[in-house]
């Protein structure tokens, strides 16, 4: 059965008992920070389990992309390994919230596995949770399944949670038996023999950050089912990589590094190779990009990792960018955006290999000294923490140490080296729980507010919550409004999000009177009022008038429609590989992050401030329309791959040009935004550049300030415009000539005057020697003019400049006398008297030390040194 196949049969199964069809959420969490990366079929409902969210369905079907890259299975060093756990894979799941529960969950995947899928009934095992009597029973009973092939298990295998927190609750698996050719039939004893299929979770509980369980609100159903290992048994092969998701890949990758597959040696890096290369290639189509930290780290580290066994097949120079296009290839029915972006991945990939063998060849080197160490210590034992330093600040792999740390008879420490992994990992972790969660306001999820504000700006609401200084309260008044938060039941004020900044305004009662400074989105949806009450009192239940500064909201929408064409001007011009990566969208400007690889050229900026010039002046109208957000994305819809999008969503639509999903406000038509331009364009991290661009009244300012200053510049330089530039440039060259012109002078003019220098010499000993300072010459000239001298006498030279606000030092000494005194003792003796230091030949040696403010002193000392040599 074809992955095709085997697909298409899970989704109509449920569509059929139906379940909803959900697309599959990215792989970077939508706004959930205590998740690196989308690790389950159920992360995109977790708040549908919570209720802190309703769909107007209750069943669901879904075939998610996960990673996982640590866990009780999937420890990420040993993936490619083993036959059956990958770093990427796909989860197909059904899900009830709150409609049918453990019954209906385990008759369906009974059915679907012996029936639609042809599984041989006695083949299956099942477990359940040890206290689960409720499971067991159906199991047993309802579907037959007999008692000796039912197990009770514990906590570790049966009760499944999603993190430290978040729902969770029993669970029960179906397992596959592979049969007497994988040992004897003994689940606990040889559980190799089994594979594990579905895990059917049931949902009971909440876990808070304390630990403690709540009961959720509705038992629920979640079910997860690796495409992987099902697709290996319908395919009767013995593991995942021999399945047609991975020899098409595998195929690739045996060509392109020129290795034969069939050869066992090949067998693991091929498959590492295969599973990480899906991995990179799914990651950076979702926008997750190569950095040092957080998720691009983990990239990083697949990357490498792949890389390394890439070598052991003695593939030294990149080329799993050019094994991504396989992944596509064999995805892209299933996937059809990851095509988009084609390009953009395998750059990715390519620019990250050639960093990492520069990285490499770095952290040889830095190795080979860790190694030097150790073999002079008497344990010869690299330690652990030093290891862990060299992978991970130079990313250097572990194996790769081992490896080298064999050939020289080195042991590795590796319990230091797990210690200290460890102890960063804890770091990080407390990173993001401490980053993810602000303090709630309290009871604030049981408040809600209605935006009322896309087509009018104003409203008359009640107050449903008060805040000062966070803490709840029933009223407030006027000499309290330092830190207040206001929360009406409706709201024509747009709170913070999707990029564009919150509403401001005022408010008022005929009490009160009070400005609102920001608006902000809580958790559970309710709107907070920043505010500031200049008069009166408020208490809850008051209502009140709202009004929306309207010059705010409407110079925030030119900016927010302008970036909506922006974005697309950057598809058309660049590619489609062009994603949005973050926005601002204010009254004074906008901002916008997108992958791309390289700086846009003059051409390519001015192209775009062309075409999104030319949509304004069409003047074309802007429509929103309300709809689901899968018809939305399959009409070819922008979504901005870090936001959480319920299903029913916004979508807005410039005629021809752009359709994105937003839930902010817009102009009505492109006209109203009146100017585009662009101010400046930057990388802010590798694959990702940024526009600052300015609309509207800003734009036409920021152009007249910039006129007005080639005004001026035309003024002084009295000169048209258009000559300005030829002009300036002209001038520059003219002041550069002279500025040579002039020094050549100034040099010839302070050369010494060989003639008297040598009439200064002295004869100490039997030598003649030349002590003299020169002011500020640099050091050539010094040299030229110590070798000079030494030509004219028979002895020695020891010349000081000042060069750069430091001393310089030359000594030169006739050959006839380096036996007697050598230029090189000598120079360490006179530099030490300006705290300096240099060396060199027995004839010729230099120094630097502290610039020489008096140098009569310093002759005595040079002198008198001289005397005790050479006398
Ligand atoms: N959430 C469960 C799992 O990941 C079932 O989908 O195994």
């Amino acid at each position: 059965m074809k992955q095709a196949e085997i697909r298409e049969k899970f989704t109509s199964f449920f569509q059929e008992h139906n379940h909803h069809k959900v697309l599959s959420a990215p792989l970077v969490p939508a706004r959930d920070p205590s998740l690196l990366f989308t690790n389950a079929g159920m992360n995109q409902f977790k708040s549908v389990f919570l209720q802190h969210e309703t769909r107007d369905y209750k069943r669901a079907v879904s075939i998610q992309k996960c990673m996982r890259v640590s866990g009780k299975h999937n420890d990420f060093d040993e993936v490619g390994r083993t036959a059956f756990h990958h770093t990427f894979f796909e989860m197909m799941g059904n899900f009830s919230f709150g409609d049918y529960f453990k019954e209906r969950a385990i008759e369906y995947a009974w059915e679907l596995l012996t029936q639609s899928y042809g599984f041989d009934p006695e083949r299956l095992w099942v477990s359940v949770f040890r206290e689960d009597d409720e499971a067991y029973r159906i199991w047993e009973k309802r579907i037959g399944v007999p008692a000796a092939r039912i197990l009770r298990l514990d906590e570790d295998d049966n009760f499944w949670q999603m993190g430290d927190t978040g729902p969770c609750g029993p669970c029960s698996e179906v397992h596959f038996d592979r049969g007497e050719a994988f040992g004897p039939m003994d689940f606990i004893a040889n559980p190799s023999r089994f594979v594990e299929i579905w895990n059917l979770v049931f949902m009971q509980f909440s876990r808070d950050a304390s630990g403690d369980l709540s009961p959720l609100p509705a038992p629920s159903i979640d079910t997860g089912m690796g495409m992987e290992r099902l697709a290996s048994l319908l395919q009767g092969v013995s593991g995942n990589y021999e399945t047609d998701l991975f020899q098409p890949i595998i195929k690739s990758a045996a060509q392109l590094v020129n290795v034969d597959p069939g050869k066992p040696e090949n067998r693991i890096p091929l498959n590492v190779v295969a599973d990480h290369i899906r991995a990179l290639t799914f990651l950076i189509s979702d926008g997750v990009l190569p950095s040092n930290d957080g998720r691009g780290y983990v990239l990083r580290r697949i990357l490498r990792r792949a890389s390394r066994h890439g070598r052991t097949m003695g593939q030294d120079s990149p080329f799993l960018h050019r094994l991504s296009q396989s992944v596509i290839t064999t995805m892209k029915p299933f996937y059809p955006e990851l095509e988009f972006s084609s390009d953009f991945i395998s750059r990715v990939i390519l620019s990250e290999e050639e960093r990492f063998n520069q990285t490499l060849a770095r952290g040889l080197k830095r190795f080979d000294e860790l190694l030097n160490v150790a073999l002079e210590n008497p344990e010869k034992k690299i330690p652990g923490k030093d290891l862990f330093k060299l992978s991970d600040t130079y990313g250097f792999p572990l194996d790769f140490a081992v490896d080298l740390a064999r050939e020289k008879d080195v042991a590795i420490d590796y319990d230091g080296f797990k210690a200290s992994l460890e102890h960063q990992r804890n770091l990080s972790r407390s990173n993001r729980q401490a980053h993810g969660q602000a303090a709630p306001l309290e009871g604030i999820t049981s408040l809600s507010t209605t935006f009322s504000g896309y087509d009018g700006l104003e409203d008359s609401a009640i107050v449903t919550g008060i805040y000062v200084d966070n803490a709840p309260a029933e009223s407030v008044g006027a000499d309290e409004t330092e830190n207040l938060i206001l929360v009406f039941d409706r709201s024509p004020f747009y709170a913070e999000g999707g990029g564009q900044v919150g509403d401001i305004g005022t408010g008022h009662s005929q009490e009160a009177y009070f400005e609102i400074t920001d608006t902000r989105k809580a958790a559970g949806g309710a709107f907070l009022h920043h505010a500031r009450l200049l008069r009166g009192e408020i208490s809850t239940g008051n209502r009140m008038r709202l009004q929306v500064n309207r010059e705010h909201r409407k110079d925030t929408a030119v900016h927010h429609t302008s970036t909506h064409l922006l974005h697309a001007a950057l598809r058309e011009t660049l590619g489609l590989h062009v994603k949005q990566a973050g926005s601002y969208v204010g009254p004074e400007k906008l901002r916008f992050d997108f992958t791309h690889y390289q700086a846009l050229t003059e051409k390519e900026i001015t192209a775009i401030e062309i075409m999104v010039n030319q949509k304004i002046r069409e003047n074309t109208q802007i429509s929103s329309r309300v709809e689901e957000y899968e018809t939305a994305i399959s009409q070819g819809a922008l979504a901005f791959f870090d936001e959480k999008y319920s299903d029913v969503v916004r979508v807005i639509t410039v005629e021809d040009f752009s359709t994105e999903l937003c839930g902010g406000t817009h102009l009505e038509a492109t006209g109203e935004i009146g100017i585009f331009k662009i101010i400046s364009e930057s990388s802010i991290s590798s694959g990702i550049r940024r526009i600052e661009a300015l609309s509207g009244g800003p734009a036409f300012a920021h152009i007249q300030f910039q006129l007005h200053q080639i005004q001026k510049l035309q003024h002084y330089f009295h000169q048209l415009p258009e000559h300005i530039v030829d002009h300036l440039v002209n001038l520059d060259q003219k002041v550069r000539k002279l500025k040579r012109k002039l020094e050549s002078l100034v040099t010839r003019q302070n050369k010494p005057d060989i003639e008297k220098t040598v009439a200064k010499s002295r004869r100490i000993g039997n030598a003649e020697a030349i002590v003299e300072f020169f002011g500020d010459l640099d050091r050539k000239q010094l040299s030229n003019l110590a070798d000079e001298l030494k030509k004219r006498i028979q002895g020695l030279a020891i010349l000081f400049a000042n060069v750069n606000g430091k001393s310089a030092i030359t000594i030169s000494v006739s050959r006839e006398l380096t036996d007697t005194v050598s230029a090189n003792d000598l120079i360490r003796e006179v530099s030490g008297i300006l705290d300096g230091s240099g060396g060199g030949r027995p004839d010729f040696a230099q120094a630097g030390g502290n610039r020489i403010e008096e140098f009569s002193p310093i002759r005595d000392r040079v002198l008198e040194i001289l005397k005790n040599r050479l006398q």
